[in-house]
């Protein structure tokens, strides 16, 4: 018998990769998303073992949905992978408030709301695994990237909390953090960025020259299968690690978070978004600088 796991988000990018590599491996996927027809081209991979699952994770009825079809089957949760998410880019002044809200409902709520839905059958079997996929901005937050490096932070703590409460159930938890990864998430950001940089924006200037850094980012990284294996290690090892970076490279600027003090990252930030090129000088509502 395979066992079966529920990863959200799984219409593209590491969520897609993840439900491929783990259908290789025998799992038996439930892939979910709000588009389905993008899910459909994963029916026919590995044998027939992914199924195509309607959720919106910041709907109540959509999740409680998708968790009746799956159990319906006569399915018991073994993993959960929460992945499903967005990104909403911009300074934090002028990021409305309602775009802080649609990044919080689907990366911290949205995540809690799926979780809370599986953890019942998980806690009946007395064993399953949930892996949630944070970023390396849930540790290191960037200018303009205040509502989604804080949801992800808020993930981090999310993350802790379950792991300690359901560990005496024989629940693992794990954390998957990547970096700079290659997929269509990087034009969503870009896209968001865009919005501050036109002509009277207080902070254009200095988005116009972080976005030209972000946008090098996504194009010459990896690609989504090195998350995918990390969320592989986190469902089958016999003692997962509460934390998994993905690449492994990342744990470098992670290390040095720890040891620098902030005046000394603060530059660092500076010089590699190109913001120390900024003239420090009173913005009053001008886009020239
Ligand atoms: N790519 C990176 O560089 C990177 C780095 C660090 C962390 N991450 C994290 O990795 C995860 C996946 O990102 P990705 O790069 O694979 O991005 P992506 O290619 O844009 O995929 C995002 C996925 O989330 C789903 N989604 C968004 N809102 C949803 C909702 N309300 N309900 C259900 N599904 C929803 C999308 O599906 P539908 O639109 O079909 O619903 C899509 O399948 C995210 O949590 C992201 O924060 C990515």
């Amino acid at each position: 018998m395979h066992q079966s796991v529920l990863i959200t988000g799984a219409s593209s990018g590491i969520g897609e990769a993840c439900a491929i590599f783990l259908a290789h491996k025998g799992f038996r996927v439930y892939a979910a998303a709000r588009r389905l027809d993008k899910l459909r081209n994963l029916e026919g991979i590995a044998g027939g073992r992914i199924t195509p699952v309607a959720m919106d994770v910041t709907d109540d009825e959509s999740v409680a949905d998708a968790i009746e079809t799956i159990t319906s089957d006569g399915v018991s949760l073994y993993g959960l992978v929460n992945n499903a998410g967005v990104s909403v880019m911009g300074p934090i002044e002028t990021t409305p408030i309602e775009e802080w809200r649609r990044q919080y409902e689907t990366n911290v709520f949205g995540l809690v709301r799926v979780t809370q839905a599986v953890l019942p059958m998980m806690r009946a079997a007395g064993r399953g695994r949930i892996v949630n996929i944070g970023s390396i901005a849930g540790r290191i937050a960037a200018p303009f990237q205040g509502a989604y490096a804080s949801s992800k932070h808020a993930v981090e703590g999310v993350t802790d909390a379950l792991r300690r409460e359901v560990e005496p159930m024989g629940l693992k938890v794990s954390l998957v953090r990547p970096g700079f990864i290659n997929t269509p998430f990087g034009h969503q950001e870009q896209e968001s960025l865009e919005a501050h940089t036109a002509e009277g924006e207080p902070y254009a200037g200095a988005v116009r020259k972080f976005k030209a850094w972000h946008a090098k980012g996504h194009p010459n990284a990896p690609g989504p299968n090195v998350v995918a294996e990390a969320v592989h290690a986190a469902l089958t090892a016999e003692h997962p690690y509460s934390r998994y970076t993905a690449p492994a490279k990342n744990l470098g600027p992670l290390v040095m978070r720890n040891l620098l003090p902030s005046a000394v990252a603060d530059r660092i930030f500076k010089r590699l978004t190109g913001l120390a090129d900024i003239e420090k000088k009173p913005n009053l509502g001008k886009s020239d600088n």
